[in-house]
């Protein structure tokens, strides 16, 4: 025993300008000797003077610390004859398992046969951004975010009814962010939706998981736009869809390749308002061979309208969903653009025919964003602050589009960068020779971060390029972004 408690002791180690405090430490390390079998099951504790004595703190401190792991059940008192370490410690603790005798997969956990499957084919997302600068895609201009209207209300909501903003809320979302969401996709798209058909998520990503989730039994074939989104990919991935890539022309996603590969599908996922990556949007013949398909084939077609509020030009066309007599398509939307991406709010409008299922859904296992920040998010749109922070962030991105096109002139020959009508990236094709993957990282050598095309294909595209985010760059991002590229080794020697 003194031996133990010998050890015990000299291995204790208290830090005094460490930010937690001394009692915290002395608990953390006993517990560690403890766990880690320097003390074992029976085993007494030297006396609480002898530990103050020899770690140097006050007894106080060290009874602190041994009460805390007497609650716990790690240390037993017994009154007269000292402090012990819990036999429980022998008996119930699981042994460690030493790396020998692991098996073959080492540490890692066993996953579900599902996620194991989908694993192989997930796109890599690592590189989702939290700062901006060229060309940094998915991230709006975050410091032109009013900030002070959202604080006052938020300001104002911390002190409001406690019942409304601190209960469990409803479970499909709170009622009034429903109703300005369904306005707002009125005014903005002429849908015309009941706030009943909108269920506010957690992001879009989170409104695609739910509807693979309760769409999608596994092995289902679901239409995926290649190039396309990777957070959807994954989504439905996850839930077990075999997804078909289907190519992708200037008119949107070509339809009767779709029907070639796969017509008895179950979901078609596309980006008609500005294709995820390449910008298109989708015509109206398109659109309307879609909902057919999907007629045909008994199968959902999930719009995903994640940048629909930031166009260029004429106001932009009606919603796959507006345009749909057979209730198939479900349409989701995001705040992470028009607000910004750590809100983590989003939304789904399922047609009327699939309000139960979803409403069954949401209340029996599904787990929204917090009330607080939907009460915030329905406030800041009834006062009229999001309708002109849009109006702003159009102008604002139409701006930097214009510098972008400019001075991507000065790539001629290289790169060439496309047109788009609204969002806030757009696609670049890279001269035959060029090597997509070199030039994304001599750019990041210098600071400059690039979208490989790679990253949004499901299988090879025949085409070099990059996607250019503009959104979170201001001109001189731009103008300086634009020079350290013309400046690559992979692209100055083939400049005009
Ligand atoms: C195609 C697409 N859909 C949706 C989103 C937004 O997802 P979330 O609402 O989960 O942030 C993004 C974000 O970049 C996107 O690229």
């Amino acid at each position: 025993m003194k031996h133990s408690a010998g050890a015990l002791l000299s291995s204790i180690r208290l830090d005094r300008r460490a930010s937690k405090s001394i009692s915290v430490q002395l608990y953390l390390a006993l517990r560690d000797v403890i766990l880690s079998g320097g003390l074992r099951a029976g085993e007494r504790l030297p006396a609480t003077r002898t530990l103050a004595k020899e770690t140097g703190v006050s007894r106080t401190t060290v009874i602190d610390a041994i009460d805390r792991l007497v609650s716990e059940g790690m240390l037993v008192s017994k009154v007269g004859s000292g402090t012990f370490v819990s036999d429980t410690l022998d008996r119930e603790r699981p042994p460690p398992v030493t790396d020998a005798a692991r098996a073959p997969s080492g540490a890692q956990p066993r996953v579900s046969y599902a996620i194991n499957h989908a694993d192989s084919a997930f796109a890599r997302r690592s590189w989702l951004p939290h700062r901006g600068g060229a060309f940094v895609t998915a991230l709006p201009a975050l410091e032109a975010f009013p900030m002070a209207h959202w604080s006052r209300i938020s300001a104002r909501l911390m002190r409001a009814d406690r019942g409304v903003t601190m209960g469990y809320g409803e479970p499909k979302g709170y009622a009034p962010l429903r109703r300005a969401i369904a306005t707002h996709l009125s005014a903005l798209k002429g849908m015309n939706c009941h706030p009943d058909q909108v269920f506010v998520t957690t992001g879009a990503q989170h409104a695609f998981s739910l509807i693979g989730q309760l769409l999608l039994n596994p092995g289902d074939r679901v239409w995926m736009e290649n190039p396309g989104a990777s957070g959807a990919r994954n989504a439905l991935l996850a839930e077990g869809a075999e997804l078909v890539p289907v190519a992708v022309d200037g008119e949107g996603l070509v339809v009767q390749d779709g029907l070639e590969k796969a017509p008895h599908f179950r979901l078609a996922f596309v980006t008609p308002s500005h294709q995820q990556p390449l910008g298109h949007v989708m015509s109206l013949s398109r659109r309307f061979e879609l909902l057919k398909a999907a007629e045909d084939a008994q199968a959902v077609v999930v719009e995903d309208d994640y940048d629909g509020e930031f166009y260029f030009g004429n106001a932009p066309q009606p919603a796959l969903s507006s345009i749909d007599a057979n209730e198939r398509v479900i349409y989701v939307g995001t705040f992470s653009k028009s607000l910004f991406p750590s809100l983590r709010l989003g939304f789904a409008v399922v047609p009327p025919r699939m309000i139960d299922a979803f409403d069954r859904l949401f209340a029996d296992w599904g787990s929204g964003p917090p009330t607080m920040t939907q009460a915030i998010a329905a406030d800041f749109m009834d006062e009229g602050h999001f309708a002109t922070h849009i109006r702003l962030m159009r102008r604002l991105y139409k701006a930097r589009y214009d510098v972008l096109m400019q001075e991507a002139q000065a790539l001629k020959g290289a790169v060439e960068v496309q047109e788009t009508s609204g969002g806030f990236h757009t696609p670049a094709v890279l001269a035959p020779g060029i090597d997509e993957a070199t030039v994304v990282a001599q750019a990041a050598e210098r600071g400059v971060t690039l979208a490989p095309l790679a990253r949004y294909s499901l299988t090879p595209l025949g085409q070099a390029g990059l996607v250019l985010g503009f959104g979170c760059a201001s001109p001189e991002d731009i103008r300086h972004g634009i020079a350290v590229l013309r400046g690559l080794p992979e692209i100055a020697q083939k400049l005009d």
